[in-house]
């Protein structure tokens, strides 16, 4: 698989086959990802993956503290601007029409929101974990290694959802985990083998067009 298809088939799967990954297949997915860039190549990320019995507890502490609460570091600014906004409405309106909840059903919504915090399913989920008083810069570090982690899954037919839901239990991951006092979980992301008979898993989410975002400034005219 070249750089283009994996970036092209990486999607977020959300139903997942409860095969198991073994431990040494998560390590070299991570054996390959920390080669992503980072500034002044700091490396800010630290990783927690789970499994088995203690996938399920981090599964029960989750259900234990719902609804959560993401603390200083909200998943989306308050008061979500155009175009942002209809994007992320429309990608909500997509996935539960694939899921079959109309936008009424509000507990079955929330019990699909619940799901993040079983993985959908997945057999692993892993947790990036970024120290507090690193700036904005090393945030955007860490994502360039989240999605080689998902790229480099997804190049041995791993399949992965990033989970920033996991954000709203931040609290009670960072006791669980005894993440010393400056750290804190970002997000977590679900790794497994995506269940291909699962309609949520077609929702192939909408993309900007190239002109859309890019300015292309002090090109010689060589288009076409
Ligand atoms: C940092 C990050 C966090 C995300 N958190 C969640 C999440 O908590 N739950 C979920 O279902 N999808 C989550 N997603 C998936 C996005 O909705 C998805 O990437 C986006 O709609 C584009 O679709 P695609 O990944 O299928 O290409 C997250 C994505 C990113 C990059």
């Amino acid at each position: 698989m070249n750089v283009g298809e994996a970036l092209r088939r990486r999607i977020s799967v959300r139903a997942f086959k409860s095969d198991p990954l073994p431990e040494s297949v998560v390590r070299d997915i991570l054996e390959v990802a920390r080669f992503a860039p980072s500034g002044g190549n700091l490396q800010p990320w630290k990783v927690v993956a789970v499994a088995g019995g203690e996938r399920r507890s981090v599964t029960a502490l989750a259900r234990a503290n719902l609804p959560g609460d993401a603390g200083d570091r909200p998943v989306y600014p308050a008061n979500l601007w155009e175009p942002y906004r209809t994007r992320r409405f429309k990608l909500g309106e997509d996935m539960y029409a694939l899921l079959g909840i109309p936008r009424e059903n509000r507990p079955a919504r929330l019990m699909h929101l619940v799901q993040n915090f079983d993985f959908f399913g997945a057999p692993v989920g892993l947790f990036f974990v970024i120290e507090r008083r690193m700036g904005h810069g090393q945030w955007a570090h860490l994502g360039m290694f989240m999605q080689s982690v998902a790229l480099a899954a997804i190049e041995r037919g791993i399949s992965s959802c990033m989970l920033e839901a996991w954000a709203l239990m931040r609290a009670p991951l960072h006791k669980h985990f005894g993440l010393a006092e400056d750290e804190m979980v970002y997000c977590g992301m679900a790794l497994g083998y995506a269940d291909e008979s699962a309609a949520v898993n077609t929702l192939r989410s909408d993309r900007a067009e190239v002109d859309e975002f890019a300015e292309f400034r002090g090109f010689s005219g060589d288009r076409g």
